[in-house]
């Protein structure tokens, strides 16, 4: 402990170092709260394979989402953001941050007697954008789409899980990405992130090249048989999307003046392009 620690150790009676109140905080419901020693007890040895790939590849998502929520706080505050909104931001990419670690031990959990590599994986940095324009691109792509489609197919993964401890890990993860959707559209209702009609038209350029990337991998009838461990199945995940997609996603973006279903409707010819 260095002499700080040990000051801080001293005046306050209790152990207020940071490195016990950084633990406290994250650590908060993960190992109290789920029985690990139960997780996947009904399954095979090749249904316990497959789930933990299934978490280990999930683990790696939210390893670029704690990337690439740190870069857009980073951008909102050389913008000049607010500062409940980086305040808001920095507790998204500490929720972020638990779920790597979550994700993780489920993974372990499965297996202990194999360990696998817990290293980011490469992220591209769009340095060369406009400031502005970067951190409009994220808040849409990576908040107001990814994280509303990810809420809606944890939910479905929770519904379809027949784990006890799964279904608890999905729910807290749930209940974080919520949240998370929430402050994107937020961002964009307030005077700062709400979009200029020159933005539009890049942003709706952007979405149907997004677009085409997300049907490849949700939209089509893919053949795998989902998991219930934590995925939902192929047929059940596409109605998911087309649903949460048409419904949600595509009306509020048009809300917010984007011409999202012709997004939608481009985005093979904007894959091509
Ligand atoms: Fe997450
Ligand atoms: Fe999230």
């Amino acid at each position: 402990m260095g002499s700080v620690g040990r000051w801080v150790r001293r005046v306050g009676g209790a152990d207020t170092t940071f490195d016990a109140a950084r633990r406290r905080r994250f650590v908060r419901a993960l190992e109290a709260d789920f029985d690990w020693s139960k997780l996947g007890a009904r399954l095979d040895a090749t249904e316990r394979d497959r789930a933990r790939s299934l978490w280990i590849a999930r683990m790696r998502d939210e390893q670029r989402a704690v990337v690439a929520m740190s870069q857009l706080v980073a951008d909102l505050a050389r913008l000049g953001a607010p500062l409940d909104v980086l305040g808001a931001g920095a507790a998204v990419i500490h929720d972020e941050t638990r779920h790597v670690d979550v994700c993780e031990r489920v993974a372990r959990a499965l297996d202990p007697a194999r360990p696998f590599r817990t290293t980011p994986p490469e992220m591209p940095h769009h340095g060369t954008l406009e400031l502005r324009h970067r951190v409009v691109v994220s808040v849409v792509s990576l908040l107001c789409v990814g994280e509303t489609l990810s809420m809606s197919l944890l939910r479905a993964a929770r519904d379809h899980c027949d784990d006890e401890v799964t279904t608890d890990v999905l729910e807290g993860l749930l209940a974080d990405e919520s949240i998370h959707s929430r402050f994107g559209w937020w961002w964009l209702e307030t005077p700062q992130g709400e979009l200029r009609d020159d933005e539009r038209p890049k942003v709706a350029r952007m979405l149907a090249r997004l677009f085409a990337r997300l049907d490849r991998s949700l939209g089509a009838e893919a053949p795998c048989v989902g998991d219930a461990m934590g995925a939902p199945p192929s047929l059940v995940r596409r109605d998911v999307f087309h649903a949460v997609l048409h419904d949600t996603i595509l009306p509020r973006l048009e809300a917010h003046g984007i011409a999202a279903r012709a997004a939608w409707c481009d985005r093979a010819l904007r894959e091509a392009a």
